[in-house]
C-alpha cells in the first residue's frame, strides 16, 4: 500500500500538495474550495502589517510557459485578514504568508497569524520587485538570520521561510535560515523578469518589472531544491513551475518534502490537486515507493 501521508517537520499533511501563496487565497472562502478540491494544505497571500491597494493594472500578463506579474502584495492588512483564516482554518491546515520589512514587524505579524490558527508561518523573503521588502530583505544572510531568529522567538508554530532564486548564495541564505532556527525552507519564488510592447515602446506591467512564474522556471526550482537539499538539515517545501505529477516527483526527488502549486490553478483550475495526488499514487504503485518519505531526495544517494 502506498500513502500519500506527508510530513514537514512536526506537521503532517493528508497529501504534499498545497496552493501556492498568491493563488486563489485571498480570501478564506478561496482557500476552502482549494482545500476541498484536495490540496494537503493552503498557503495564504502575504498579508502585511496595513491595508495595501497593490499596483495598477496591468499588473499580470501571459508569456511563453508563464507569467509576469507585480500585483504589489495587495492585502487587506493583517487585522482584517482575521476573519478569512477564521472561514479558512475551519476547513483545512493554513498556512500564513506574511510580508514586513524588518525583524520586529515579521515577528508582529507571525503572533497574528498564530492567533488567528495558521498551523505555520510562510515569511516572504522572496518578492521580486517590491521596495523594502521581499529580496530587498531576503537576500542578505545575515538579515535573514536576524528575521527568522525573531520569529521564532515570538511564536511557537513552524516558521517556514520562502526564498528567491533571484541570488548566487541561495545556499548561504538557506544555511542562514536553519541557524536562525527556521523550520522549513520553501524554494523557489519567483524570478525577476519584464516584458515590453514594442508597438507602445513601453515595458507591459505599471511596475515595469514583476516576478516570471510558470512551467518556464520549474527546472531552476528543482536545481535550487537539489543545491538546498546538501546544504541544510531542514525540510524543504519545492515550489515553481508544477503543472503535473512527474514536475512534482522532480522536486520531491530533488529534495523536497512536499510541494506547492500555483500558477498552474490557473490552467487547471483547483481540480490539479487531486490530478496530480493520483499521478502520483499511480507512479509509487507502478516503481514500489511505499510513502512520499520513501522518495525525498533519492537523487543524492
Ligand atoms: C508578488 C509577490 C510575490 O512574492 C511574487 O513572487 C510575485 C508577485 C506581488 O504581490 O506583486
Amino acid at each position: 500500500m502506498s500513502s500519500l501521508r506527508t510530513r514537514v517537520g512536526s506537521l503532517e499533511f493528508e497529501n504534499p500538495s498545497m496552493v501556492a501563496s498568491g493563488i486563489m487565497d485571498e480570501t478564506g472562502l478561496s482557500m476552502v474550495r482549494i482545500l476541498q478540491s484536495g490540496a494537503g494544505a493552503a498557503v495564504s497571500k502575504s498579508v502585511g502589517s496595513n491595508p495595501n491597494p497593490g499596483h495598477a493594472n496591468p499588473n499580470f500578463i501571459e508569456v511563453n510557459a508563464g507569467c509576469i506579474n507585480a500585483m504589489g502584495l495587495p492585502n487587506p492588512g493583517i487585522e482584517a485578514f482575521a476573519e478569512e483564516m477564521e472561514i479558512a482554518t475551519k476547513e483545512g491546515k493554513i498556512i500564513g504568508s506574511i510580508y514586513g520589512s524588518n525583524a520586529d514587524e515579521f515577528a508582529k505579524l507571525a503572533g497574528r497569524m498564530e492567533d488567528f490558527g495558521a498551523c505555520a508561518v510562510e515569511l516572504n523573503l522572496s518578492c521580486p520587485h517590491a521596495k523594502g521588502y521581499g529580496i530587498e530583505v531576503g537576500t542578505d544572510p545575515k538579515l535573514v538570520k536576524t528575521i527568522v531568529s525573531a520569529v521564532k522567538a515570538a511564536v511557537e508554530i513552524p516558521v517556514w521561510a520562502k526564498l528567491t532564486p533571484n541570488t548566487h548564495i541561495l545556499t548561504d541564505i538557506g544555511k542562514a535560515v536553519e541557524d536562525g532556527g527556521g523550520d522549513t525552507i520553501v524554494a523557489i519564488n519567483t524570478l525577476k523578469a519584464m516584458i515590453i510592447a514594442p508597438e507602445f515602446a513601453r515595458p507591459v506591467l505599471s511596475n515595469k518589472v514583476g516576478g516570471l512564474s510558470g512551467n518556464a522556471i520549474k527546472p531552476i526550482g528543482v536545481r535550487a531544491v537539489y543545491d538546498l537539499k546538501k546544504a541544510v538539515s531542514i525540510p524543504i517545501v519545492g515550489v515553481g513551475g508544477i503543472s503535473n505529477y512527474r514536475d512534482a516527483l522532480e522536486y520531491i526527488m530533488a529534495g523536497a518534502s512536499a510541494f506547492q502549486i500555483g500558477t498552474a490553478v490557473m490552467d487547471y483550475g483547483p481540480e490539479i490537486f487531486s490530478t496530480v495526488c493520483k499521478g502520483i499514487t499511480k507512479f509509487m504503485k507502478r516503481y514500489g515507493y511505499r510513502t512520499i518519505e520513501d522518495m525525498v531526495g533519492i537523487v543524492h544517494e
